[in-house]
């Protein structure tokens, strides 16, 4: 049975359904105005939920994802054995399993979430049961083979489905390894990093373009020694994990909704407190800034290896001096595939467009983004050429509103929720309800900060 669960948690409020879709209307807005904080890292979520499930003691996680993705990681740690609390103040106490998960007596389901689905693989390859993991329509699409194949290597029995979910894991001891990851992918550097610490031996892993490191954080916070040298990472299989108290940092690539629209208006002014602003997320303030947003810092500290901040942010007054389009290829384009959508939503609008290469992995996120960011920039009537790895958008054009399809895919209905801001007319997005796999309260958010 694949696909027809609601994968929400128990006891707290996801709005989420799959199969009942809604459709939100957008009308233009003058400005951006306020402050605003967004809600949990849905990254760093998904690995504390884990680690605590697997960790001895209980954790304290206060600021939690109130995305559904986030949840569905949640329930399986509950499908796992650990006991999961949610709390009235909005905290989550999870009771870790002390190093051996329980046999689930039924599949793990990963709902949406890619993140849940390679992760806990590596997560639970060593276990004694036998695990299957199943997700929704999306999930079953997207490629599983890039964990399966380091898994494997590490001896892990893992078998996937012509390449893609359901995937059935025979709990097995591992060996360790030195992988050397073929995509950038901080999921599979995960899995790796997850099945390397229940490994026997020391697990070495190089990237040859850095990802997100929330994982080292994460582990290091719940007590797992990791060590680096130049180009590799290393973990020593067998080091037991130990419960913490956190607060989770807010989530940028949830912010950068705001952060794009800030730069559609001269007079938007926007401060945004509790943020995330891990190095290996932050390339996004860098691309906002040379778009013409002005960010001022005003205040960052350091939890468990994350850093959290408050900043402000406007439009610049004085135009870009050059003329060229501006381009994200590269180191910068895996840097920033979480927000690839919404740049392009807002590309027409910047003064010189933005070109976009080098993005074939967003073909296989949550939905072909590349696609459907094609089909809904056309919808609203404007320029460009798709590629097979990216796009190319011209600057400095005006857009009509459009009936808007997210492809139930909650980036592309929150990017072109922030393209209809300029856009002349109202635009209806359809499969609005997908934001709640990341944002339930974007479009509160958004209307309460649109100066209208
Ligand atoms: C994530 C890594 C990225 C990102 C996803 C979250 C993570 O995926 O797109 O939203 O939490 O590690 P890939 O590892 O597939 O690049």
């Amino acid at each position: 049975m694949i696909g027809n669960r609601c994968s929400h948690g128990r006891g707290h409020n996801i709005r989420y359904t799959k199969n009942r879709m809604s459709t939100q209307l957008i009308r233009p807005a003058r400005s951006l105005q306020g402050s605003l904080t967004v809600p949990g890292d849905k990254s760093i979520s998904h690995r504390y939920a884990m680690l605590a499930g697997l960790a001895e003691g209980t954790t304290r996680l206060a600021n939690f994802s109130t995305g559904a993705d986030p949840h569905s990681s949640l329930a399986c740690m509950e499908a796992l054995g650990a006991k999961v609390l949610h709390n009235p103040d909005k905290t989550i106490e999870i009771a870790g399993v002390a190093g051996s998960f329980q046999q689930p007596a039924t599949p793990l389901d990963c709902g949406n979430s890619g993140s849940t689905m390679r992760m806990l693989s590596g997560l639970i390859a060593s276990h004694p049961h036998t695990f299957t993991l199943i997700g929704d329509a999306s999930l079953t699409l997207r490629p599983m083979e890039r964990i399966r194949k380091p898994l494997s290597q590490m001896a892990a029995k893992i078998h996937l489905t012509d390449g893609h979910a359901p995937i059935a894991i025979h709990g097995t001891p591992l060996r360790a390894i030195d992988f050397a990851t073929p995509i950038p992918s901080a999921q599979v550097k995960t899995a790796v990093l997850f099945a390397g610490l229940q490994a026997e031996g020391t697990t070495s892993l190089s990237e040859s373009i850095r990802t997100r490191d929330h994982s080292e954080h994460a582990l290091k916070a719940f007590g797992a020694t990791l060590t680096r040298s130049r180009d590799s990472l290393s973990i020593l299989g067998g080091q037991p994990l130990h419960s913490i108290d956190a607060t989770i940092p807010g989530d940028l690539s949830s912010a950068a909704f705001f952060l794009a629209a800030a730069l559609l208006f001269p007079d938007s002014n926007l401060v945004l407190d509790s943020l995330g602003m891990n190095p290996t997320r932050a390339a996004l303030l860098d691309v906002i800034a040379a778009l013409g947003g002005r960010i001022k810092i005003l205040a960052v500290e350091e939890r468990h290896g994350e850093l959290i901040g408050t900043i402000q942010v406007n439009r610049a007054s004085a135009a870009t001096a050059t003329s060229a389009p501006f381009i994200v290829n590269g180191t910068l384009t895996a840097q920033l595939i979480d927000e690839l959508p919404v740049l392009a939503a807002i590309a027409p609008y910047t003064p010189n467009g933005i070109v976009i290469r080098d993005a074939q992995e967003l073909r296989v996120k949550e939905s072909d983004r590349i696609a459907l960011v094609a089909k809904n920039l056309r919808a609203m009537g404007a320029k460009f050429t798709e590629n097979p790895d990216g796009i190319e958008i011209p600057g400095n054009q005006k857009l009509h509103g459009a009936v808007i399809d997210s492809g139930s895919d909650h980036r592309i209905a929150m990017a072109f929720a922030i393209a209809a801001l300029r856009a002349t007319g109202d635009t209806q997005i359809h499969g609005s309800e997908a934001a709640a796999i990341s944002f339930p309260e974007f479009f509160t958010s958004l209307d309460s900060l649109a100066q209208r």
